[in-house]
C-alpha cells in the first residue's frame, strides 16, 4: 500500500456517452448541463476542492473537450485523459494511473451530485477515513429501497453498519433475490494505487463493462481491508443521467440560490397551485 496515505488528487470519470438525456446531450456533455449558476461537474470540483484535494484529472471522451477547456485556469490543476472506449468505470479508473502517480486517488463519478448539509461532506469523511484507517479503498455509501437495489453495486457489511463500517464483500448489480444489503455504492470512493494491478487483471462483470466494484472486490480477496461511509439524512445524491433525476437536481439548485431562490420556490408554489386548479 502507498506509504504517503495523503489524498490530494481526485479523479473525474466523465467520458460517459449520455444517451438518455438526448437531444440535450447532443452537443452539451451531460457533465456540463446547468444546475443553477454552474454545470453539474463545477459542483462537483468545488466538493473535492473543499474536501482537501488540489489536482483533479478528467477523464473524457474526445467529444467533450469543452470540460478541460471550462476548468482551464493556466495551472496544472485541472488535467484531463481521453479515454478513446467507454470499457467501464474501473477501465476509466486506470485512465489516472500516470496522474496520481502511486498516490491515493478519490474517484468522483461525473455525473452524480452529492448535496450536503452536514459540515464536513460526505466525500470530506471520505478521505479523513482514509488516512485513519487501514484501508485499501474505501467507498460512501447510501440505502435505498430494496425494490431498486440491483441497479446499484451493494456492499455486505462485517458486522453492524455505522457511520464507517467495514465490509467483506460488494457485488455489482446483484440479482433482485440476492442482496447482501440495501446499502449502495454513491459514486464517492477512495482508492489505494494497488487497485490498478486488480483493474488489470479484470474480466468484463456486469453489463459486459470492467466494473470498479468487481476491482474492489479483488482487493478483498487479496487481503486488503475496505471501509465504507455513509451517507447522512441531510445528504442527498442525484445521478444527472436521466431526465427525471436531472429535472429534480435542477430544481433543487434554483430554488436553493443564494439570491434568486425565494422567488423561485415561489414560482414552483404558483406552479403548484396551477396544476391543482387545473385538475379539477
Ligand atoms: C455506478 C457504479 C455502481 C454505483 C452507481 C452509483 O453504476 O458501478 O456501483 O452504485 O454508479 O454511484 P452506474 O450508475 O454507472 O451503472
Amino acid at each position: 500500500m502507498s506509504p504517503d496515505r495523503k489524498v490530494r488528487k481526485a479523479v473525474i470519470p466523465a467520458a460517459g456517452k449520455g444517451t438518455r438525456l438526448l437531444p440535450l446531450t447532443r452537443t452539451v456533455p451531460k457533465e456540463m448541463l446547468p444546475l443553477g449558476r454552474k454545470p453539474v461537474l463545477h459542483h462537483i470540483v468545488d466538493e473535492l476542492l473543499e474536501a482537501g484535494i488540489c489536482q483533479v484529472l478528467f477523464v473524457i471522451s474526445d467529444d467533450k473537450t469543452c470540460i478541460p477547456r471550462y476548468f482551464d485556469d493556466g495551472s496544472d490543476r485541472f488535467q484531463s485523459v481521453i479515454q478513446p472506449r467507454q470499457r467501464g468505470l474501473a477501465d476509466a479508473t486506470l485512465y489516472g494511473e500516470d496522474f496520481a502517480g502511486g498516490d491515493p486517488v478519490a474517484v468522483a463519478l461525473g455525473d452524480s451530485v452529492i448535496t450536503s448539509g452536514e459540515s464536513k461532506h460526505v466525500t470530506r469523511r471520505l478521505i479523513e477515513a482514509y488516512e485513519s484507517l487501514d484501508a485499501g479503498c474505501v467507498i460512501a455509501v447510501e440505502e435505498v429501497p430494496v425494490a431498486d437495489a440491483s441497479r446499484y453495486g451493494i456492499v455486505k457489511p462485517k458486522g453492524d453498519a455505522g457511520d464507517v463500517f467495514e465490509i467483506d464483500d460488494l457485488i455489482e448489480k446483484p440479482p433482485a433475490g440476492n442482496l447482501p444489503s440495501n446499502l449502495a455504492i454513491a459514486g464517492r470512493y477512495v482508492v489505494d494505487p494497488v487497485i490498478y494491478d486488480m483493474i488489470r487483471g479484470l474480466e468484463p462483470g456486469a453489463l459486459g463493462e470492467l466494473q470498479l466494484t468487481d476491482a474492489i472486490r479483488m482487493l478483498l480477496r487479496g487481503g486488503h481491508r475496505v471501509w465504507c461511509v455513509r451517507l447522512r439524512k441531510s445528504e442527498k445524491r442525484t445521478d444527472i443521467g436521466t431526465f427525471a433525476s436531472y429535472f429534480e437536481a435542477l430544481i433543487q439548485a434554483c430554488c436553493r440560490d443564494e439570491e434568486l431562490g425565494e422567488r423561485m420556490r415561489t414560482v414552483a408554489a404558483e406552479e403548484i397551485a396551477g396544476a391543482a386548479i387545473c385538475e379539477r
